[in-house]
């Protein structure tokens, strides 16, 4: 039996939500028991209810849409969810069901994925919900909706994190301490090929723990909205020629990004779709759960109170010189009225570490990016964090970004850096902010860059000093406050201390 708290202690650490199926001990004590203690023949769960932005795009009043998703072992259950502006509930919500392998051939396990959708809600309006099996609660939370605009707004940004690693626990400790709105992971959120079986042990049990406390994680999920991007981890298989795929027959529960996310389904279908290989019966089986989401959701694009968000797959099968997706992105930039665009994408175009230096092919985005006045570009993939001067980059030509599937994508070009800019007196940025922000959990690169500027350097880039900020020592996160015309960023260590803040201002 796990150690016991008091109900206030419990409801304090759990974010709101109580999973009924606390164990009631001596003396007005809960334990966390485990959840089908109380409940007889309840299904195993191995993702407790979460809750996920769902098919939204544009902020539009009264059409708001979040899901609450769970993931069980294959015994079938009857579960209805009720929701409603207070915990009285009153609304009944559809529940999509839907079958999915987790586990390698040899041990291969079926699982049932549980997607509730609530419709029409308000915007950023509280919500409260209620899981009942048949009629016995069993699991009550709440959630806020997108803000609309004017509102301030706060998200964390990290990536590269869940791997079971004790410094994923503490960055998500410090991510609900910050209180957000929402996350926005920048990739490889899961180790170490995205599978379904992964996400059951590394990344729920991290950020939608019972509990908040820097050595369990915390209990995000069941009440803020995560959003993320497909990245190399999650299409971790090799072809022949060593290009990346998602290889079904090694792993039947591959491509779970596109299964266990419920994320915007408003981008057309990328013309480089995440490639798939495997026996014809487990990719459709794949596809059966997954819908309409693949390959459709590698590219989203929302809106968040005063914020613009397009979300892209880098991986090494796109080309981003592709005219159709560039045209898709500038109409996607263009159409948005929001104060402050941001772009999140895994693969780091601006980046001196030594692992991912040469996977360059998103430089090439850099004219189209200042054309539409892109604030700030976020990724992960080098796990650490660095912080460019605001760059405007013209590329000499498209270089190797088209080599699709090579390694070496350099793209020179010529920089020109705003030195005056230092986010303390000087805040109005000439040119984009390209933050990577992958020091999430996984095991750090380049620690001994950590205050080494002559290390930032890179011949290649004409020794041109872009990186303002680099800490690759520690595990960290971002945090960002924003308002209409002000942007606060802050950096925060695993321990909480921080490592670095910059302000942008507008109008
Ligand atoms: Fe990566």
């Amino acid at each position: 039996m796990a150690d016991t708290i008091s109900r206030r202690e419990l409801l304090k650490a759990a974010g709101g939500l109580t999973f009924l199926a606390l164990v009631p001990a001596a003396r007005g004590r809960f334990a966390l028991g485990p959840l089908a203690a109380p409940v007889a023949d309840l299904p195993l769960f191995t993702a407790l209810p979460y809750v996920q932005p769902g098919n939204n795009s544009r902020l539009v009043p009264g059409r708001e849409q979040i899901i609450l998703a769970w993931q069980t072992d294959a015994a079938p259950a009857e579960f209805n969810v009720v929701f409603g502006p207070t915990a009285r509930y009153g609304l009944a919500a559809e529940i999509a069901v839907s079958r999915r392998w987790a586990g390698d051939k040899e041990d291969g396990e079926a699982r049932l994925n549980y997607a509730a959708t609530f419709p029409d809600l308000r915007l950023g309006a509280t919500y409260h919900y209620r899981v009942n099996r048949g009629t016995e609660p069993i699991a009550k939370g709440y959630f806020t909706t997108r803000k609309p605009r004017g509102t301030p707004t706060r998200f964390v940004a990290f990536g590269d994190n869940s791997y079971g690693d004790i410094s994923d626990r503490a960055i998500a400790f410090h991510a609900y301490q910050a209180r957000p709105d929402f996350v926005m992971n920048t990739g490889d959120n899961v180790y170490e090929g995205g599978l379904d079986n992964e996400y059951a042990r590394y990344f729920f049990p991290v950020y939608n723990a019972d509990l908040a406390a820097p050595r369990i994680g915390a209990p995000l999920l069941r009440s803020i909205p995560f959003y993320t991007v497909i990245a190399n981890h999650d299409v971790h298989g090799k072809t022949r020629e060593q290009h990346p795929v998602a290889d079904f027959d090694t792993d039947a529960d591959s491509l779970a990004y596109f299964t266990n996310m419920h994320l915007p389904l408003n981008a057309p279908i990328h013309p480089q779709p995440t490639p798939t290989v495997g026996a014809a019966a487990r990719l459709e089986a794949f596809r059966a759960c997954a819908g309409k989401r693949f390959p459709r959701m590698a590219n989203y694009s929302f809106d968040y109170g005063d914020a613009h968000f397009l979300c892209l797959d880098s991986n090494l099968y796109v080309d981003p010189t592709d005219a159709t997706w560039q045209a898709w992105m500038a109409d996607d930039l263009s159409a948005t009225d929001a104060p402050w665009k941001f772009v999140v994408y895994h693969h780091p175009a601006f980046n001196v570490g030594v692992e991912h230096y040469e996977e360059q092919h998103m430089r090439v985005l850099a004219p189209l990016f200042e054309r539409h006045d892109v604030a700030i570009v976020f990724h992960g993939h080098e796990h650490n964090y660095q912080r460019t001067r605001p760059i405007r980059f013209a590329p000499s030509g498209p270089g190797a970004a088209g080599r699709v599937n090579a390694k070496d994508r350099l793209v020179p070009g010529r920089f020109t850096v705003d030195t005056a800019f230092d986010g303390r007196r000087v805040t109005r940025p000439d040119g984009v902010i390209y933050l990577t922000t992958g020091a999430g959990g996984k095991h750090l690169y380049d620690a001994d860059f950590t205050g080494q500027p002559s290390r930032w350097l890179h011949q290649e880039d004409g020794n041109v000093a872009y990186v303002e900020r680099l800490v690759a020592d520690r595990h960290s996160l971002t945090v960002v406050d924003v308002q209409p015309t002000e942007l606060a960023l802050r950096q925060i260590d695993e321990r909480g201390r921080e490592i670095d803040r910059i302000r942008i201002t507008r109008g």
